[in-house]
This record gives C-alpha cells, structure tokens and sequence, in this order.
C-alpha cells in the first residue's frame, strides 16, 4: 500500500517486496495448510519458504513438503539447541516472518526479543481469556455464549502478547470441545492469513514505547487506558491516518476529535477486523477523499491476489 512508511520505528513493513516466511509447527498443521494455501510460491505479498518443527512426527511436515515448500524436523534437544538451529535456518533462508501455528514450545527471550514484532502466533481463545492448554474444554464449562481466536505478537510470556487480530464464532447448546474446535478452526484458516496481510501492509504493530512523544500526553494517556482487546484497532486507524498522509490527526484522531479522516480511519480500521453493514453505510457517507482511500486498501485486504 502507497505511503505508510516503514522507517520511523513503529513497523519493518511493508517491505516493498514479497514477504519470505517460515511456519513453525508441531502438530496436524491444518493452520499452516490454509497459510501456504494463502502464501505460495509467486504470491505478490509473499511466500511461506520455510516450516520447521520440533516434532519429526508432525503432519504439518508432510504438508510443506507435498507443496514443495522446504520443511526441517528438529527433534527437540532441549530450548538452547532448537533455538539456536532455528535462528540459524531463518538467517539462512532470509526470513522476514516467523509464524507459530500450533507450535506447542515456549520460545526464550533470545528468540523472541531479535523477532519481536515479527514474530506471530494464533491461540483459539479471545485472549486475554483462556491462554494455555485444554482451552475449549474451559470455555464450554465456563458457561461462555461466545469464543474465538486470537493473532498476536509473541512476547516472551505464554499467549501474553500483544493483541493483533480477533475472530468471534458462538458458543451453542450441544457443543462439544469436539464441535467448537472444528467451529473455531474454521475461523482461524481465514483469520491468520488476514493478519499476516494486515502486518504486511503496515497496518499492524506491537504497541511502540514513548506513544506520549508520539501522540500527545493526551491521546496516550487514553490509549493506554484501553482493554488489549481495544488497542488493535487505535493502531490500525493510526497506520491508516499515516498512510493517507494524515498522521498530524493521529493523536487528535484518538480523542475523537480527527474529523472526517479520523472517523474515516476508525470505520475503516473496524472493518478491517470484521464487515459491519452499517459501517459500511457511515463510511459511504463521508467525503471522497476519505472513501476512496478506505475503500482501496478494504478491498486490498479483503479480495487479497
Ligand atoms: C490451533 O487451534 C491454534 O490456534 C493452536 O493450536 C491449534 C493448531 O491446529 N495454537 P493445527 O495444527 O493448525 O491444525
């Protein structure tokens, strides 16, 4: 996407070129055969170019590999040794990417803190609920109406990271772990990919430190006041506003008071994350500077070849 800068600091993308990626997995894979059937080989966003695993077992492996992409088992010898053959794969591979996706190994701070901001995971839960194992058993005798599944930044806790994409499906009478799973599942297949292409156009990020120099006192003040749940989508209206070349709104944009392009960033930063009719109707009202800009890059996201 034209304009959102990728020097400042708040985000390496976009990268102007196809993104290389590497999965790593430690299971059936069913993530990563809807990432490498987003991704291929050629794909202008980019291409998943590497799957690693700690499991040799693992069918996500047979997966890469019938697709021609190159996959690595790396038998688990204890956290150092995987972590330090992986770092070296993804250098030698030129990754720009790292996708955890059913991948069930905590990662050390030096794997994650070099990849941070580039380094994603989807755990099928709404965090900050349920992270962790067992997670549709929990929901279901919790009593919940609704799950989901969340796409995040990788930190070094589990499932702890920043928040950047969230699915909804409901939870109803007769589910099983069994029916919610498959429910979730099929959420998650198309809600990975839609993160990935968020991050690639720059429309995603790890909250920066020093958002008051930033944004104002204000406006961070009021950002910080906000659930994890909440903070995706002031980011996403902040990289559209600095897209559409209107990052001196940004901070007034948080308070409510960005006018037609702060309103115009926020409708579009919504439906982004999920179509809403009658947003869809407020946007079509504002001025055509505004509209064609949000349409652009909807359309960029949502019909991605
Ligand atoms: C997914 O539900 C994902 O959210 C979680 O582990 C599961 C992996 O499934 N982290 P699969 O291996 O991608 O089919």
């Amino acid at each position: 996407m034209e304009g959102v800068p990728s020097e400042g600091g708040l985000t390496p993308f976009p990268l102007g070129r196809p993104a290389r990626m590497a999965v790593l997995a430690s299971g059936r894979g069913t993530n990563l055969e809807a990432l490498l059937q987003a991704f291929p080989p050629g794909n202008p966003w980019g291409e998943v170019v590497l799957v690693l695993s700690d499991n040799p077992e693992a069918y996500a492996l047979e997966r890469a590999r019938s697709r021609g992409v190159e996959a690595v088992a790396l038998p688990w010898r204890g956290r150092r040794a995987f972590e330090a053959e992986a770092l070296a794969l993804l250098a030698q591979k030129g990754v720009d990417l790292v996708l955890l996706a059913g991948f069930m190994r905590l990662l050390s701070p030096g794997f994650v803190e070099p990849w941070y901001g580039r380094l994603l995971n989807i755990h099928p839960s709404l965090l900050p609920d349920y992270p962790g194992l067992h997670v549709h058993q929990r929901v279901l005798a919790a009593g919940e109406r609704e799950t989901g599944s969340t796409v995040h930044f990788v930190d070094q806790g589990m499932d702890t990271g920043p928040i950047l994409l969230q699915g909804r499906v409901p939870v109803l009478p007769g589910d099983t772990p069994k029916t919610l799973e498959s429910r979730v599942l099929f959420l998650e297949h198309r809600l990975y990919p839609k993160a990935v292409r968020l991050l690639l156009l720059g429309l995603a990020f790890p909250p920066p430190k020093g958002l008051g120099g930033l944004l104002g006192e204000e406006a961070a003040r009021r950002f910080e006041a906000l659930s994890p749940r909440e903070r995706p989508l002031y980011l996403r209206a902040w990289a559209l506003l600095r897209a559409w070349g209107q990052e001196a709104l940004a901070g007034l944009a948080f308070l409510g008071q960005g006018g037609v392009w702060g309103q115009g960033a926020f409708l579009t930063a919504h439906l982004l994350a999920q179509d809403h009719p009658a947003l869809r109707a407020e946007l079509a009202t504002l001025p055509e500077a505004v509209r064609t800009r949000a349409e652009a890059v909807l359309k960029r996201v949502e019909s991605p070849l």
